[in-house]
């Protein structure tokens, strides 16, 4: 499903230091759960943001959902994103003046879905994750933590056979962030999607499949015992 080899990725403005990411190789079948754990300024979000297509690595090849990504046009890449990967940024990335409703229903009025399937497909997700009271405010009109479920339903309601995750429950009780977890766990066993969380919280790494340590710019797979 994603084949990572030989990646390099690094920052202009850090010229004359390695970069972030260095020679790094990954490989994650069809339906895994994942998780990359690392700490912080490890490379955790720019690692994603590649697998998410939302940058290009300076060397490598990426092919994912077997499509090898190096000779794509800059909008051969935004449909191949909207189409196979959901994206949960650590920093939510709402629309400001769109409702939580439109918000979510954006990626699938996007993909094609009628305006009224899309509002009812977003209402569901919203509710499902036990924020369907909320669709009628605008961002700036929720608690510090609500936007975050508010960014795991537009990830979720396309669905999509990839879903990327930075820090998905960073902002969330222990309570509700056993909740995230478990429907992402349902929805990967329920579709066979594809779940990827970079996160600090080794707690997360107990509903994984795999979890990878990311550490001087590649990623060790970790056992259990050395978590
Ligand atoms: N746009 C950028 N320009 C220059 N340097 C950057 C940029 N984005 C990230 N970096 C640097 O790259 C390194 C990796 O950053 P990254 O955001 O990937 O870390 P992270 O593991 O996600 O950290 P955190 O756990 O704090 O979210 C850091 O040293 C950071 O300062
Ligand atoms: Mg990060």
């Amino acid at each position: 499903m994603i084949n990572l080899n030989n990646i390099n990725k690094g920052y202009k403005a850090d010229l004359g230091q390695p970069p972030v990411i260095f020679k790094l190789a990954l490989s994650i079948s069809a339906g895994e759960f994942c998780c990359i754990i690392g700490k912080s300024g490890s490379g955790k979000t720019t690692l994603l943001n590649l697998l998410g297509l939302l940058d290009l690595p300076d060397q490598g090849s990426c092919v994912i959902n077997g499509q090898p990504l190096n000779h794509l046009t800059p909008k051969e890449l935004s449909i191949f994103r909207r189409q196979n990967i959901g994206f949960i940024f650590q920093n939510y990335q709402l629309l400001p003046h769109l409702s939580v409703l439109d918000n979510v229903a954006l990626s699938l009025l996007y993909n094609g879905k009628g305006r009224s399937a899309s509002h009812r497909a977003a209402q569901e997700i919203l509710t499902s994750l036990e924020i369907g009271d909320l669709s009628a405010r605008l961002p700036k009109q929720l608690s510090g933590g609500q936007p975050q479920r508010v960014a795991i339903a537009r990830a979720l309601a396309n669905n999509p056979p990839i879903i990327l995750a930075d820090e998905p429950t960073g902002n969330l009780d222990q309570e509700t962030a056993k909740m995230v977890l478990g429907l992402l766990r349902e929805i990967n066993q329920k579709h066979n999607t594809t779940i990827i969380i970079v996160t600090h919280d080794t707690s997360i790494t107990s509903y994984a499949d795999h979890t990878y340590r990311l550490q001087d710019g590649r990623l060790l797979l970790m056992e259990g015992n050395q978590l």
